[in-house]
C-alpha cells in the first residue's frame, strides 16, 4: 500500500477529547462529577433565533445559498464590525463559514504555501497547530507566561521571524489563558507584522468576554486592515455552537481566495442556521455575559481563598491553573486530571495540548453552584 497523508499523520490525536471520552464514560457509569471542561456556553440559544429558524424552515428556505453566505447576513455581518469593532468591509469581504473554525482553516488555506511559516501565540487553542500542518506549513510557538498577563513580548516574536514567516496568529480574549490584549501589546503586534510584511489572523470569537478592559481588532489599527484576517462567529456570543455559523473579513483578494475554498469544499454553510445568524445580530446577549463576569469573579475569589496559583481571566470563560506542585517524574499533567476525575470528582483540561504544560483549564462556562462545588472538591483533594 502506498503511505497516507504524511501532514495528517502529523496530526496528533486530541488530548482534550482523550478527558473528555473519560468524563463521559464515568457519568454513563452514574458519577458525580463537575465538569470544568466544556468550551462551550452552558446558555440556551436565545428564542428569537430559533423562531427565526423555525420561519426559514417554514419558508422553504431550504436551498443552496451563496457559498459564501446570504447578502443580508454579509451586509448584517458589516453592520456589526463597523459598529462594535471599528472595521469597515463590504459584503464581498465576507464568507460566512461552519463556524470559526472553518473560517480559521480557509483563511490558512487562502495565505499559505508549503513550507511557510505561521507564528502562534501561545498557550493557544490546539486546533491551530494541525490546521497549519494541514495547509503543509509549519506552526512555530511563541510562547506567553502568567509573570506577564500572558502577553506576547516584542522581542519574542522578532526572534522567530524568519524569511519564511507569513503570518501571526493570536487569539484575545484568549483560550485557554483569559488574557486580554491591551492596545500597547496590539499596537506591538501592528508594528512587527507591519515591519516584516507579514499577514495576521485575529482570532477574536470570544470578544464579547471581556472582563477589565475593552476589546481591539487589530485590523482597526492604521495599516492593518490591508493585512489582516478577523475571524468570528456566533457559537460563544450568542451561545449557538451546534448551529456553526462563523466568518471571516479580510480584504477582497484574499475573500476571493477564502470563497474559492469554500466553494470546493463545503458550499454555503446551512440555508437555516444563516437565517438564524441573521437574527441573532439583533439580540441582545449582554445578560450572558454579565452572568460569564459573575462566575469570573466567583471562580477567582475561590482559587484565591484556597491559595492556588492561577491568572485571574480577563476575558473569555477559562481560567488556568498552575499545578507543576502536585505533579512528579510519575505524574504528568493528564495523569493528575485523570485521577482528579475518578478520585476527586472534578473534570478539567491537561494544558499541554496548549502549549503549557504543568498547568490545567478550567472552564466557568458553568452555573455558579457547579463552580462552589468544583473548587470545594479540588481544594479538598488537592490542598
Ligand atoms: C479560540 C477559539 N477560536 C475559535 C473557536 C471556534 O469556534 P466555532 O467553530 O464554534 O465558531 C473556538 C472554539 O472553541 C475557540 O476556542
Amino acid at each position: 500500500m502506498k503511505a497516507t497523508s504524511k501532514s495528517v499523520e502529523e496530526i496528533e490525536a486530541s488530548l482534550t477529547l482523550r478527558i473528555d471520552s473519560k468524563a463521559k464514560e464515568l457519568k454513563r457509569e452514574g458519577k458525580d462529577l463537575v465538569l470544568f471542561t466544556a468550551g462551550e456556553p452552558d446558555f440556551n440559544t436565545p428564542q428569537e433565533v430559533k423562531e427565526a429558524a423555525i420561519k426559514a424552515i417554514n419558508e422553504d428556505f431550504t436551498k443552496y445559498t451563496k457559498s459564501s453566505g446570504i447578502f443580508e447576513l454579509r451586509e448584517g455581518i458589516c453592520e456589526k464590525l463597523r459598529k462594535d469593532n471599528g472595521l469597515s468591509y463590504s459584503p464581498d469581504e465576507i464568507v460566512v463559514s461552519n463556524g470559526g473554525k472553518q473560517a480559521l482553516f480557509n483563511a490558512l488555506g487562502a495565505i499559505l504555501n508549503p513550507d511557510d511559516e505561521v507564528i502562534i501565540i501561545t498557550p493557544a487553542w490546539i486546533t491551530y497547530f494541525p490546521q497549519v500542518k494541514l495547509w503543509k506549513a509549519r506552526p512555530v510557538k511563541v510562547k506567553t507566561f502568567p509573570e506577564n498577563d500572558y502577553l506576547p513580548k516584542k522581542e519574542d516574536i522578532e526572534n522567530a521571524v524568519n524569511d519564511k514567516t507569513k503570518a501571526i496568529l493570536f487569539n484575545s480574549p484568549n483560550n485557554p489563558t483569559g488574557a486580554v490584549y491591551d492596545l500597547k501589546t496590539i499596537e506591538m503586534l501592528a508594528e512587527v507584522a507591519i515591519k516584516h510584511d507579514l499577514y495576521v489572523i485575529a482570532d477574536e470569537v470570544y470578544e464579547k468576554m471581556v472582563y477589565d478592559l475593552p476589546h481591539i481588532s487589530i485590523a482597526s489599527l492604521d495599516g492593518m486592515r490591508e493585512r489582516t484576517i478577523t475571524i468570528n462567529g456566533f457559537s460563544k456570543s450568542h451561545a449557538m455552537t451546534g448551529w456553526r455559523v462563523g466568518y471571516s473579513a479580510a480584504p477582497l483578494e484574499i475573500s476571493k481566495e477564502i470563497s474559492k475554498i469554500q466553494s470546493h469544499t463545503t458550499s454555503n454553510i446551512n440555508s437555516i442556521a444563516q437565517k438564524a445568524a441573521l437574527k441573532a445580530l439583533s439580540v441582545d446577549t449582554q445578560y450572558m455575559m454579565d452572568e460569564y463576569r459573575k462566575r469570573r469573579d466567583l471562580i477567582s475569589d475561590l482559587l484565591e481563598k484556597a491559595n492556588f496559583d492561577f491568572f485571574k481571566p480577563k476575558g473569555a470563560f477559562y481560567v488556568m491553573i498552575n499545578v507543576n506542585e502536585f505533579l512528579n517524574d510519575h505524574k504528568s499533567t493528564e495523569d493528575l486530571c485523570m485521577e482528579l476525575m475518578e478520585k476527586a470528582g472534578v473534570a478539567m483540561i491537561p494544558a499541554d495540548a496548549f502549549d503549557m504544560k504543568g498547568f490545567v483549564r478550567l472552564s466557568f462556562a458553568t452555573s455558579q453552584e457547579m463552580i462552589k462545588e468544583g473548587v470545594r472538591r479540588l481544594t479538598e483533594y488537592l490542598k
